[in-house]
């Protein structure tokens, strides 16, 4: 019905707009890359940066606990949130080591996520050493799990 009042006119700007959430929900795949890395990195600094915690290198503080789990899980949210998986990055032959399983086992793929986003949830909810010493092996078996299925190893 619209299409008869609005014809083609209406059908061309439709597309273009479609395009164009298409480029603004993945941005250019060589820079989801870099984006996906870049953030998995500062994850893992954060990470070990907990580890000290544990180890009691650093002293231990809930607050500065919940402070770096939030971080890694708002890391996460941008991470899904701009796209960084999107297929498009397939087509990035070097230092990408995404696995297809990432594609071909969505669900899988979300799972692990989410099995991340609960072992994060668990740490900054942790209120204490003891609580804190149980949550984050957790979580580094969380990250573990994730790459062992949808992460090249390291050559
Ligand atoms: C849902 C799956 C998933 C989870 C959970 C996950 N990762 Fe990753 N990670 C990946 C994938 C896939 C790559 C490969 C990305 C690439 O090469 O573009 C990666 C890459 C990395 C890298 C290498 C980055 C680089 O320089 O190339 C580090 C370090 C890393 N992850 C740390 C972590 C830490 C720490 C956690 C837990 C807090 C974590 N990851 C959780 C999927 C995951």
């Amino acid at each position: 019905m619209i299409m008869k009042f609005a014809g083609p006119a209406l059908a061309v700007a439709l597309s273009i707009g479609a395009m164009a959430s298409v480029a603004m929900a993945a941005g250019a795949p060589a820079d989801l890359v870099k984006e996906r890395q870049d953030e998995m990195k500062t994850n893992s600094d954060t990470m070990k940066a907990l580890l000290g915690i544990l180890k009691g290198d650093k002293p231990y503080d809930a607050a500065t606990v919940k402070g770096m789990s939030d971080g890694i899980a708002a890391s996460f949210d941008k991470m899904w949130k701009d796209g960084v998986w999107d297929t498009s990055t397939q087509s990035i032959t070097t230092e990408n080591k995404a696995k297809p399983e990432i594609w071909s086992d969505a669900a899988g793929f979300e799972k692990a996520r989410k099995d991340a986003m609960d072992a994060l949830a668990a740490l900054g909810a942790s209120t204490d050493l003891a609580g804190m010493k149980a949550a984050l092996p957790k979580l580094g078996a969380a990250c573990k799990g994730c790459h062992e299925t949808y992460r090249q190893p390291e050559n």
